[in-house]
């Protein structure tokens, strides 16, 4: 075996390892985020009976409810949370997060929000 071909897979070995990592961190991240600014209303397990959910005109919806979930396309939902419920047609009880959360933060929540639907 190559000195180059060795250092060449321990380089990609290494590259893996940071790769698996970074992917573990952001699904954490994801799932801290939401129970920290959306469990609140759209409760723990997404089921939509957080504390200050009880309280609002609109109750959040069921997110384990997998037929609902199907129609709401990834566009809507991104729109949803990135500036609220109001700018696609829901009532303004959700307020919009784009100033808080990156594009990236939004597309890892709407993962950790697809996950709730267990087939
Ligand atoms: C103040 C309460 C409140 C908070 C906090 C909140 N939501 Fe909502 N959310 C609602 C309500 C009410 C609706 C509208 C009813 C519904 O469709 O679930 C809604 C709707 C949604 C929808 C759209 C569902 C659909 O029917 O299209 C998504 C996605 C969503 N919220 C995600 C989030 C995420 C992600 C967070 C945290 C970053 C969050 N919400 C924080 C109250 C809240």
């Amino acid at each position: 075996m190559s000195r180059t071909f060795l250092s060449l897979t321990v380089a990609l070995a290494m590259l893996c390892v940071v790769a698996l990592g970074a992917s573990r961190v952001h699904a954490q991240n994801a799932a801290l985020s939401f129970k920290i600014f959306c469990a609140r209303c759209h409760g723990d397990d997404g089921k939509g009976d957080g504390p200050d959910g009880a309280s609002l005109s609109t109750h959040p919806q069921d997110f384990r409810d997998c037929a609902a979930m199907k129609k709401i396309s990834d566009d809507t939902m991104f729109k949803a949370i990135k500036g609220g419920g109001a700018s696609v047609g829901l009532p303004g009880d959700m307020p919009p997060w784009g100033q808080g959360l990156s594009d990236d933060q939004i597309h890892g929540l709407m993962t950790y929000i697809r996950g709730f639907c267990k087939k």
